[in-house]
């Protein structure tokens, strides 16, 4: 079956309300484009737990901050659309920026406190950003299931917090991250890394296996975790770290100490030339 592209709200709203009237179900995978095989895990997921499966691809201005690199944020449509449908995907909504964001646009919706640590600290006004888009798009597909990627932990975290706390009738399903056969975890913004940057970003996926290692050979004191990590990252000087922290998997609150039988994100963030990357590991003590 050929994918059918989807531009408006009205359409997207009709074509869903046709959907349900049927009493099928509807997975959706939110993404910015320039898909991989991470994206096309999420999509594969999709389609074995739903009737119908719709993809968007919206690159969200409002998730990006005035330095960051929205005009450059890579971009190939026709790619992802033959990709799409070698997957079998039903529908591709492909909104422009002012079908999503007309000119008299004025709503925001916001996780006033886990958007404000970690990445947060960042990106002041990136969750809130993404939380917005994502109830957009939940308002206008309606889906039974909607498919995160870990890579995006605190995204995925946050995304789940807003449903709970707006009371949405959606389950969130977050799906691990798919790596490069060497460790680096896929990102459209991976493209950006030339040979030696390429090269030197296994330190992110690295470092995050020894923390992993101490903390398994039953180093329960965050800081000596961290202490070690940071100074694998001393001897790169051309990687400038943002951060390396270790919180409470549900939560994202920043603890002292590890406790048994709970799990825990390691979480890094560092850019390489002008590209910032970050990753995560899922532990459980
Ligand atoms: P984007 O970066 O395109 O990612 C879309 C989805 O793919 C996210 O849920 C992300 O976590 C997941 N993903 C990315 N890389 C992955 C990997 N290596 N393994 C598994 N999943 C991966 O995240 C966004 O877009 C946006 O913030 C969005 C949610 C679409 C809102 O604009």
């Amino acid at each position: 079956m050929k994918i059918k592209i989807i531009k408006t709200v009205d359409e997207i709203h009709s074509t869903v309300k046709a959907i349900k009237l049927s009493g099928k179900s509807i997975g959706l995978v939110p993404t910015m484009g320039f898909l991989h095989r991470g994206h096309i895990s999420l999509v594969k997921e999709s389609k074995i737990k739903n009737d119908i499966t719709i993809v968007s691809v919206f690159v969200n201005p409002t998730q990006f901050g005035p330095t960051e690199d929205l005009n450059k944020y890579p971009r190939d449509i026709d790619k992802d659309t033959a990709l799409l449908e070698a997957e079998g995907v039903d529908y591709l909504f492909l909104p422009d920026e002012k079908e999503i964001y007309p000119d008299d646009y004025e709503t925001y919706v916001e996780v006033t406190k886990t958007s404000k640590k970690q990445e947060g600290e960042f990106r002041p006004s990136h969750f809130k950003g993404v939380t917005t888009i994502v109830s957009i798009l939940f308002n206008c597909v309606c889906p039974d299931n909607a498919y995160f990627g870990r890579k995006d932990a605190q995204q995925a975290v946050i995304i789940k917090k807003m449903v709970k706390d707006l009371k949405m009738d959606i389950n969130v399903v977050i799906m691990p991250i798919i790596r490069e056969d060497d460790g680096l975890a896929l990102s459209s913004r991976n493209i950006y890394l030339n040979k030696e940057e390429r090269e030197r970003s296994l330190l992110l996926s690295k470092s995050l296996n020894e923390a992993k290692i101490m903390i398994e050979s039953g180093e329960h004191l965050v800081n000596n975790v961290i202490k070690k990590i940071s100074n694998m990252f001393l001897k790169e000087s051309t990687i400038h770290l943002n951060y390396i922290r270790i919180v409470e998997a549900s939560s994202f609150n920043e603890i002292e100490q590890l406790e048994k039988g709970k799990e825990y994100y390691i979480l890094i963030a560092a850019r390489i030339g002008t590209t910032r990357l970050i990753d995560n590991l899922l532990v459980t003590v």
